[in-house]
């Protein structure tokens, strides 16, 4: 059999979930195989992600068209890959990195990079007659993640009252992944009930969570826990939570404190936001905390796993924007025990897969996760049962860009049948 190698490899402008550009990639093998993948985009970015090149044109979508991005597809990647093996992710990838020659992706951009990268595991996927999670993931693949299910949403992603920007439902004691969908999913009706009842709003903010003006970030939660129990199920038991505080985006540059202006909270300094969590990891079914401080805070993350890091996850996003480098660091400082990773921080599907290799020698958990700006692409639900990872983030139980991942996994779970793991 001879293998097939890239005939075309084109890219277009999109829109991503929040109405604004970003990128589509094709790709054709020589023995007439298609795939496409399309990039996520964020909103709460840590500072040394990859670059997202956009135009800057501001007579176009307010300067963030992607059309150089497109063009560098055009001009740039694709005459280097074009005849090259689409089994040889590593050195497609390593290939797109060098011609970037950038140590941040930004001659080319890592939304081009990356669409080039998912697309060409794809494409590997069809050439092989597997579905993606099996081609990435190997023949012992069989692990669905644990739907970390974002049905509060604050911060960066809402205009609330909300300092803390994502307040998870975590279905932990679930037997099967369509279970703890079931279970979360559940919640996430009886909370819009329960919102209506208060006379509170039940829009929703850019990841599908509730986005009402809570009393405090403590109600938030403890109406969380409340739609919990009225659901069904135990907190703690059944269904645990997860917070993202992203606090990067309430981190005063000046001096290193924190603003909690959003819900009245105030300001406070590292220690105080640190004992604060406490209070809440003490009375709250809490089992995963990610960026509990901003991403130049290290002495902050550090003394934070010190504390909690024997009883809770604590995770890192912001802080390593899935880059073995600053994980290396975080690993040696003891600044988390568990990594966020995203596709697009880094930019490539080969050093997402590194920084993950990186969490298991050390023994961190790694935590899957979508971007606030979504595409209907599923790649990230494949990509999960590929990584074993245990757990997934991918918004709520509405806006379709979420669900199209949930849904997918629905379908991986049936495929795998008997054979399908769920825990964790
Ligand atoms: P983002 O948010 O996609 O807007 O960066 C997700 C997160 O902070 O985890
Ligand atoms: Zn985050």
């Amino acid at each position: 059999m001879t293998r097939p190698t890239f005939s075309t490899i084109q890219a277009m402008e999109i829109l991503d979930s929040r109405g604004f550009p970003t990128v589509r990639v094709f790709v054709e093998l020589s023995n007439g195989i298609r795939a496409s993948a399309s990039v996520p985009s964020g909103a709460s970015t840590g500072e040394n992600e990859a670059v997202e090149l956009r135009d800057q044109d501001q007579n176009r979508y307010f300067g963030k068209g992607v059309c150089q991005a497109v063009t560098n597809v055009h001009q740039l990647i694709a005459p280097a890959l074009l005849g090259m093996d689409p089994f040889d992710q590593a050195l497609i990838d390593q290939q797109m990195i060098a011609i970037d020659g950038t140590k941040n992706k930004s001659k080319l951009g890592a939304n081009a990079i990356l669409g080039v990268s998912m697309a060409v595991a794809k494409a590997a996927a069809k050439a092989s007659h597997l579905p993606l999670y099996r081609y990435l993931g190997g023949a012992g693949t069989r692990r669905l993640p644990v739907p970390c299910m974002n049905i509060v949403n604050g911060g960066a992603h809402a205009d609330n009252s909300v300092d803390f920007q994502e307040f998870m439902a975590v279905p932990i004691g679930a037997s099967s992944f369509c279970e703890g969908l079931r279970a979360v999913a559940e919640t996430f009706h009886v909370l819009k009930s329960i919102l209506n009842q208060r006379g509170l709003s039940t829009g929703i903010g850019d990841e599908g969570g509730f986005a009402p003006n809570f009393s405090s970030n403590e109600d938030a939660i403890e109406t969380i826990i409340q739609a919990i129990e009225q659901a069904g199920y135990k907190p703690g038991e059944d269904i645990s939570l997860a917070l993202d505080s992203a606090a990067s985006s309430f981190a005063l540059k000046e001096n290193g404190e924190y603003d909690l202006n959003r819900s009245g909270a105030g300001r406070m300094d590292r220690g105080q936001l640190i004992k604060l969590a406490g209070s809440w990891i003490d009375k709250y079914p809490i089992i995963s905390w990610e960026d509990p401080l901003a991403e130049h805070d290290w002495e902050g993350f550090q003394q934070f796993t010190a504390r909690y890091g024997d009883k809770i996850e604590v995770v890192g996003d912001d802080i390593f924007v899935t880059n073995t480098e600053y994980i290396a660091r975080g690993i040696k400082e003891g600044s988390a025990n568990s990594v966020l990773i995203k596709l697009n921080q880094i930019g490539t599907v080969t050093e997402t897969i590194e920084a993950i290799r990186m969490c298991r020698e050390a023994g961190w958990r790694y935590f899957l996760s979508h971007r606030s700006g979504e595409t209907e692409d599923t790649f990230l639900a494949d990509f999960s049962v590929a990584m074993d990872g245990g757990h997934l983030k991918s918004g709520s139980a509405s806006r379709s860009e979420r669900i199209a991942k949930y849904n997918r996994l629905l379908e991986i779970e049936q495929e795998l049948g008997t054979t399908a793991m769920y825990y964790w």
